[in-house]
Parts: structure tokens; sequence; C-alpha cells
């Protein structure tokens, strides 16, 4: 199958993140290379490492960009991107894109188990390790299901879902994304099942969140991201969900906060001065034309930063 997948915010991200022919890059979710491609090429000495976690969007990655002796492919989580930094021994670097969630392709490969539009395994795990959708919804609690569905999708009908599925599960286990789908969709009070899309949809976002611990490894990156900028180098992340968008604004917002003395003190005496600006106060999104041509789009928010000192 070929990889399709539109990069978003293209141009915005370029710009944000002022590439220097011979910069050292990283991109953490290289997809199908979309941003790294465009990256690649605007160097010349410079080096881009593009990661993922996914063995797919690392073949098509490696292929992607097989035509850039610039660039180099590595399959690893990025919440480690700091100890992938360190045994390449790359100098401290110019630029790091996040561009979170998933991809087109994954989502249009039926049997990764991220749709509720095909019937396929319940799966949904980006690195094909570890616990899958099936194992969230056949093994947690009542309670922990409705914390996920609420938390990750907002979705106010979680403890009827929950309950649903607890009640279902006992007869047995869920094994496809048709059979999940169906559940939800039975549990949602048939009026409010015409509101926003498949009643499914929200529920399919939450456990591919927790499948993947998305937020965690989120959480885990933003500041190793950070530390391994050169002063001047910059750190962009592209969000799809305001749980997200609102970590890497509070990362930010911390980086970029100076001296923290009370207010009626004379002079500094806590010596804080800011470790980066911003250089997009608010997230930028996407322009008409490109909400027009990508579904994607809609939900993209982009944030950078500049990184001024260690
Ligand atoms: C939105 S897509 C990126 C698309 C890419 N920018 C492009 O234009 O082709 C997100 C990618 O990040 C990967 N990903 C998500 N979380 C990851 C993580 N913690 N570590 C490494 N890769 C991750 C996914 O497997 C997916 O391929
Ligand atoms: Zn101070």
């Amino acid at each position: 199958m070929e990889f399709s997948h539109r990069p978003v915010l293209l141009n915005e991200t370029l710009e944000a993140l002022r590439i220097r022919p011979e910069g050292v890059y990283i991109d953490g979710t290289a997809g199908g290379a979309g941003h790294s491609a465009e990256i690649a090429r605007r160097l010349t000495t410079g080096r881009l490492i593009a990661v993922d976690k996914d063995p797919d969007a690392v073949a098509a990655a490696s292929e992607r960009l097989s035509c850039f002796p610039q660039a180099a492919v590595v399959r690893e989580d990025f919440r480690n991107i700091r100890a992938l930094w360190a045994s390449l021994s790359l100098p401290p670097v110019d630029g790091v894109l996040l561009d979170l969630g998933v991809s087109s392709h994954q989502l249009d490969c039926a049997e990764r188990g991220f749709s509720y539009r095909n019937d396929a395994p319940l799966d949904m795990r980006m690195s094909r390790q570890g616990m899958t959708a099936a194992d969230v919804v056949n093994g947690y609690s009542a309670g922990e299901l409705i914390r996920v569905l609420r938390e990750y999708g907002e979705e106010r009908f979680a403890p009827r879902i929950a309950r649903a599925i607890e009640e279902r599960r006992k007869t047995k286990p869920f094994e496809t994304t048709g059979e999940l789908a169906e559940t939800i969709r039975d549990a949602i009070p048939a009026a409010a099942r015409r509101e926003g899309g498949h009643p499914a949809k929200r529920s399919f976002q939450a456990l591919r969140i927790e499948v993947n611990g998305e937020l965690d490894a989120l959480a885990a990156a933003l500041e190793d991201a950070f530390s391994i900028l050169a002063p001047g180098g910059r750190l962009a992340v592209i969000t799809f969900h305001s749980l997200e968008d609102r970590m890497v604004k509070k990362a930010f917002a911390e980086y970029t906060k100076g001296c923290i003395c009370p207010p009626e003190f004379p002079v500094c005496v806590c010596g804080r001065t800011p470790r980066g600006k911003l250089v997009t106060g608010k997230p930028v999104t996407a322009s008409p034309e490109e909400l027009e041509e990508n579904r994607r789009s809609h939900s993209a928010k982009l944030r950078c930063i500049e990184k001024l000192k260690d």
C-alpha cells in the first residue's frame, strides 16, 4: 500500500524552524517524510535524523529520503530523543519537529485497527509493540475506561459506553474494531448519534491516545527536545488535540519565564532569565486553502520556541 499522508502546515513549519543549510535537525515524527523531505532538501552540509516508532513509517520515510544523503531514518520512540541524540554523538541541534498523532496512512490501513470505518483486529499500536486496544477494552475496569474516554476523547457518554463495553465483554471479549464501533454506537442515545460525525470517533481517538501513551511521550519529550537545542535552535510542535496543545503551551511558557521574584522586591535576587523566546505568539493554524484541501488540518496547531541559552 502506498504511503499517503499530506503534511499539515508545511510551509508554516519550515518557516518557523528557519532551516539553515548547514544545520542539524531531528524530525521526531517522520511518518511519510512529508516535512522531513522538505527539511532535507534545504540542507547542504547539514544533517537530518528522521525518527518514527512505526516500522511502516520507517520504511516509507527511508524510501522517500533515500535520495538525500544528508538524511538518516531511525526507528525509535521520540520520548527517547535525548538518548538517541547522545548515541549518535550529535552536536546541540538547530531544530526539532514533532508533528503529533496518527498519519493518514495509519488510519487508512485497515489492519492496523485505528479506524472505526473498517472491520479489523482491534490493535491501534503505532510501534506494533506492547498493549493493544483490545487489551484496554477487555482488561480495563469500567472506571478506568470512563477516565480514558472522558479525558482523551471528551466523550460525554463515557459512563454509558464503559458500561456497555463491560456488559458485552462478559459474553465474549472484543476482537475487532467493528464489534467495538457497534457497541459504542448502540450505547449512545439515538438523538445524540446524529451529532458530530461517527458516534465512535471520540472513543477511538481516546483509545488510540491511551494505547500509544501519547500524552506521556509528549510530556517526556518536550523538556528533552528543548534541552538538546543549540542556542538559537528551534523546537516546533504540531498538535491535534487540546490536551496536547495545553501541554506545549505550558512548557513553552515555563521556558520563556524570566525573573520569579515577588513584585515588591526592589531588585531581582533569583537571577532567573528566560531560556527561550516564542517564535509563534498565538498558535499557527491552517490557511483557508489548506482547510479546504486537507481535513486533518482543521485541528492542527503549530507552536514554535527558540532557545536563548542552556
Ligand atoms: C502526523 S504523523 C507525521 C507525518 C509527517 N510529518 C509527514 O508529513 O509525513 C505522526 C507520526 O508520528 C509517529 N509517532 C507518534 N508518536 C510517536 C512517538 N512517541 N515516537 C515516534 N514516533 C511517533 C507516528 O507513527 C506517525 O507516523
Ligand atoms: Zn528575580
